[in-house]
């Protein structure tokens, strides 16, 4: 990266001292993730965020449902920038609260809303998880699906046929969760589609299903393919594959391991000099795992380029920019989320907290 640029924020980050905290995602370019106090997936930033009460303010380099998790979690006098306002997530932005509130309504509709628990992914935005909160739900990530689904379905013990899960955004990630951790059958799930009327499903389809997945999917994980595990299994002698949870069912279940970004990491760099794998997640972060671990064969999971363009908009140049605005006095790029939105939004994220585990 360009030199004059890596100055500037280095002076910056000196210049704030401890006034500023700067959190990376492992989808973030190398030229960010040099410049972050902390690096984690969605779920170990979120706990970060508010670990470090004397800062003024939170740098978010991640996407915009993390920045807005960071402002729930953090104090008041805290303010959380993201360096680039465009970068959103795309699988986040195919939930809006609307589609969600009628989806609700059909399925008080046909007399099932009372045994529902909503659990929304990290990846959607606050007032999503808002919704979720107001409606005796919770938050998950991809490092505690698993029991978050678990705690839902404890949550309405008395209710005839026992509690549904209405799972947001991604139904990848609920799927896989339900059927490969919980043991439900695939039968069990059913998809709520948003663009459809009463979400293509019957009332009787509704009542039948014990997990009710949107429609929702991310476009970078969504690429993987079974083929190109297969192949991969053929050309390189004892490669085990290892996925990210927001792979297809198909994928996941071709896959020797799944989980977390931060799960990824871990059993890479607790894996053996020598041994082969095929990492299905964002590029980024596997370029820097192959570069960081030259004694283990490490290639990408698809033949074609697989960035996150959105996590990809924060950069040098827009990091530098907001942290020099800080030193000047100004804060651009604030994610405030309003107090009433935030109140339940913090109530789901809090049940998620509190999780055992
Ligand atoms: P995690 O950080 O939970 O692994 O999620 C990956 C992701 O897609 C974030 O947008
Ligand atoms: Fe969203 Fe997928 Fe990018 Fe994560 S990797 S921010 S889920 S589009």
């Amino acid at each position: 990266s360009d030199p004059g640029l890596v100055a500037r924020a280095r002076a910056a980050k000196e210049a704030l001292g401890d006034r500023v905290f700067v959190l990376g995602h492992h989808y973030q370019r190398d030229e960010v993730i040099e410049f972050a106090d902390v690096t984690g997936d969605s779920f170990k930033l979120a706990k970060d965020a508010a670990a470090r009460p004397q800062a003024e303010y939170i740098v978010f380099c991640g996407v915009h449902f993390m920045a807005e998790s960071a402002d729930i979690l953090t104090g008041a006098a805290q303010q959380v920038v993201l360096p680039d306002l465009a970068a959103g997530c795309s699988m986040a932005d195919m939930a809006r609260l609307a589609q969600v509130e009628d989806a609700w309504e059909a399925l008080a509709e046909a007399g099932v809303a009372d045994a529902v628990v909503p659990i929304t992914y990290m990846n959607s935005s606050a007032d999503i998880k808002a919704f979720c909160g107001r409606h005796g739900g919770a938050v998950c990530t991809s490092s505690n699906a698993e029991v978050a689904l678990e705690w839902a379905y404890e949550q309405l013990p008395d209710v005839e046929g026992g509690a549904k899960v209405l799972f947001l955004p991604d139904q990848h990630l609920g799927r896989n969760t339900a059927v490969l951790q919980l043991g439900l059958s695939l039968d069990d799930c059913v998809v709520w589609d948003p663009r459809q009327p009463n979400g293509g499903l019957t009332a009787e389809q509704l009542r039948d299903a014990k997990m009710i997945l949107w429609k929702g999917h991310c476009s970078v994980h969504g690429r993987f393919s079974a083929e190109v595990v297969d192949e991969l299994r053929a050309t390189i002698p004892g490669v085990q594959v290892l996925v990210h949870p927001e792979c297809t069912h198909e994928v996941v279940t071709r896959a020797d391991l799944v989980g977390s970004t931060e799960f990824i990491i871990k059993t890479i760099e607790a894996a053996p000099a020598g041994s082969s794998w095929a990492i299905g997640t964002e590029l980024n972060l596997v370029k820097r795992l192959a570069a960081a671990h030259p004694d283990k064969r490490i290639v990408f999971l698809d033949k074609t380029v697989c960035y996150c363009s959105t996590m990809n908009r924060i950069d040098l140049p827009h990091l530098v920019w907001a942290l020099e605005s800080l030193v000047a006095g100004t804060v651009v790029n604030r994610i405030e989320v309003d107090p009433e939105t935030e109140r339940w939004a913090k109530l789901a994220l809090q049940r998620m907290l509190d999780l055992p585990g």
